[in-house]
């Protein structure tokens, strides 16, 4: 995730782009950069926020773009910064999303002279090539898009243009109407404080952006896109609207899942394109691969292991980083070592993936962050494209990971010829269906607000599932605890009758994973012994049974195998909810931080 922002019109375009973008920052804050239009384009960037960037105080542009970057293809660098140009230097382009497809492009853009490692940067250059043939802005831009694969805003600026060209899919982009000039903005918190009157463009339009107005088109048919009015305040900004960031950041769960996907899988064919550089012959030769992460990350990995095991037929080992260590029965040559880190910046995980290299073993990175420490100490990484996540409790970051571990688990079963053609396609179509399930959850978030408000007074809460419900009764737990402080614990729904049965009370609140690859029907079992000892249960559950046995149920969207992973979204609004009618610092709870670099 990335901030975009543009202006047009009679004001001083360099101070309105400049606040822009730090009222963009929470969106991405790696580099940043604009370009200003007066006959001519001149850019301005470097790695670093806005206020690194040098731009002169005395130009008088007419209009410019904008951009704050959160990396995900190129590390954070001067280069890599947008605006992005053509060769002429007189086209500049600011892109938010993934364009899966880049490679190819570029390909095709054979004498085109590249300066970053960036996707974004073959638009410039496609867009160039169609002006060449003499076309003008707008249809240009209006080509140039249906040649892109994957989610993408853009902005685009040319020396020759008095209009600045838009174009959304899959990623939002917004128009503000102010009284003089128009505005640009991934978000509306690009210019609340000039405007509230906005206009939210749709997946497909195209928008010619000039200081009077805007005109908007869709498969090349001129469309009217009403102008609303936003009714929160600058103060409420960087949320976008959202009491918290944590509730912002679960509520952007199905774009992040999107981009983790996007351009990587291809459900009819069956395969996965994950960019790996270790060889697939090395690939194919791995019998066992180690996870090593903590916190959510950790539970990732526990998801991320029965996938594993099932796709790609690999034994795995899942452990907590900061206990991990290299025994005599490794084999270094057979090994995978390969660390899950949302910040890349975990010390405790960045010890173990160095005692990993220090044996020799091959190592990869799971991580959201380009250019952090993992990266540079793995043979591999493979980036879950989630966006900046601000909450000190991981959300959407974790869902991105699960997704991102999915499509890795199929690329090696397809490499090891573990899984067929066929079974590699139904699961990647259910993958497919992640993000608009995880929607019908948000979607009934009232539902879930309730459940919070009925059962938030419990003593202690248990969570309970089997096989891929368990990473997630695990991280539910964690989540609740983290942001309520309430005592929450999550269990192998067959290990309660071992012993933590004896803590079930009327009291005390269960939660019962009921989904598809959980075992459901053996967790009703636990669900009767539960019910016995009083306790009230309620189900995430995609069988119908769930209503008879448990006293509450939330629907789970049937998706197959990745169900559970729908329903800890369900149970992170729970956790949200509660803490929230406890009045307690969601987004920076105590004793907390988001990166832990010590040991
Ligand atoms: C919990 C949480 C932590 C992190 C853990 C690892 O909400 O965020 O448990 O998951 O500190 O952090 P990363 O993934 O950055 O290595």
């Amino acid at each position: 995730m990335c901030g975009i922002t543009g202006y047009i019109g009679g004001s001083d375009s360099t101070a309105v782009l400049k606040s822009s973008l730090k009222n963009l920052e929470y969106r991405g804050y790696d580099s940043a950069g604009i370009a200003l239009v007066d006959d001519t384009v001149e850019v301005y960037k470097r790695q670093g926020t806005i206020d690194d960037v040098a731009v002169p105080t005395d130009c008088d542009p007419s209009h410019g773009i904008g951009h704050t970057r959160w990396s995900t293809h190129g590390e954070p660098s001067d280069d890599n910064a947008h605006p992005h140009t053509d060769c002429t230097g007189e086209l500049a382009v600011v892109h938010n999303g993934i364009i899966g497809n880049f490679h190819e492009l570029k390909a095709e853009l054979g004498g085109h002279v590249f300066t970053s490692d960036t996707d974004t940067e073959v638009i410039p250059h496609l867009i160039e090539e169609e002006l060449e043939r003499g076309r003008d802005l707008y249809p240009a831009v209006s080509d140039v898009i249906n040649r892109l694969e994957g989610s993408f805003a853009i902005a685009v600026t040319h020396a020759d243009c008095d209009a600045v060209v838009l174009a959304r899919q899959d990623s939002p982009l917004v128009i503000g109407h102010g009284d003089d000039g128009m505005f640009i903005g991934s978000d509306v918190t690009a210019f609340v404080e000039y405007t509230r009157q906005v206009t939210y463009l749709e997946d497909g339009d195209v928008a010619a952006l000039t200081p009077d107005g805007v005109t908007i088109t869709n498969d090349g048919t001129v469309v009217n896109r009403p102008i609303t009015q936003v009714t929160w305040d600058a103060a409420a900004a960087g949320k976008s609207g959202h009491d918290h960031y944590m509730h912002k950041e679960i509520h952007e769960q199905p774009h992040a899942l999107r981009q983790s996907l996007s351009g990587r899988l291809d459900e009819l064919a069956g395969e996965v394109d994950l960019d790996i550089d270790i060889d697939q012959e090395v690939l194919a030769d791995i019998d066992r691969i180690q996870l090593v992460a903590c916190g959510t990350s950790y539970h990732a990995g526990l998801f991320a292991k029965r996938l594993f095991e099932t796709l790609a037929n690999v034994s795995v080992t899942v452990t907590r980083a900061s206990e991990y260590h290299v025994t005599g029965a490794d084999d270094p040559a057979s090994t995978l070592a390969l660390a899950i880190t949302q910040s890349g910046e975990t010390a405790d995980t960045l010890s173990a993936i160095r005692e990993a290299v220090s044996m020799g073993a091959r190592t990869m990175a799971v991580t959201n962050t380009v250019g952090s420490t993992v990266t540079r100490e793995v043979d591999d990484t493979i980036f879950i494209q989630a966006g900046p996540e601000i909450g000190v409790a991981a959300t959407k970051t974790f869902v991105s990971q699960v997704a991102t571990l999915a499509l890795f688990s199929v690329y090696l079963g397809r490499t090891r010829n573990a899984i067929s053609r066929n079974d590699a396609a139904t699961f990647l179509s259910n993958l497919r269906e992640l993000p608009g399930a995880v929607q019908e959850i948000l979607d009934a978030e009232g539902e879930i607000e309730r459940l919070a408000a009925a059962y938030g007074d419990g003593e202690s809460f248990f969570f309970i599932g089997r096989h891929l419900g368990y990473p997630v009764a695990l991280e539910s737990a964690l989540k609740l605890k983290e942001i309520s402080y309430d005592h929450a614990e999550g269990f192998a729904a067959g290990e309660l009758k071992h012993g933590p049965l004896a803590l079930v009370t009327p009291e005390t609140p269960v939660i019962a994973l009921l989904t598809e690859g959980t075992e459901p029907q053996k967790t009703l079992n636990n669900v009767k012994e539960v019910e016995s000892r009083g306790a009230s249960v309620i189900g995430m559950a995609s069988i119908e049974e769930s209503t008879a046995f448990c006293d509450e149920t939330v629907d789970i969207p049937d998706i197959g195998r990745m169900e559970s992973l729908v329903a800890n979204v369900a149970l992170q609004l729970f956790a949200y909810h509660i803490a929230k009618n406890k009045d307690r610092n969601i987004d920076k709870p105590r004793n907390l931080a988001k990166s832990v670099t010590v040991e």
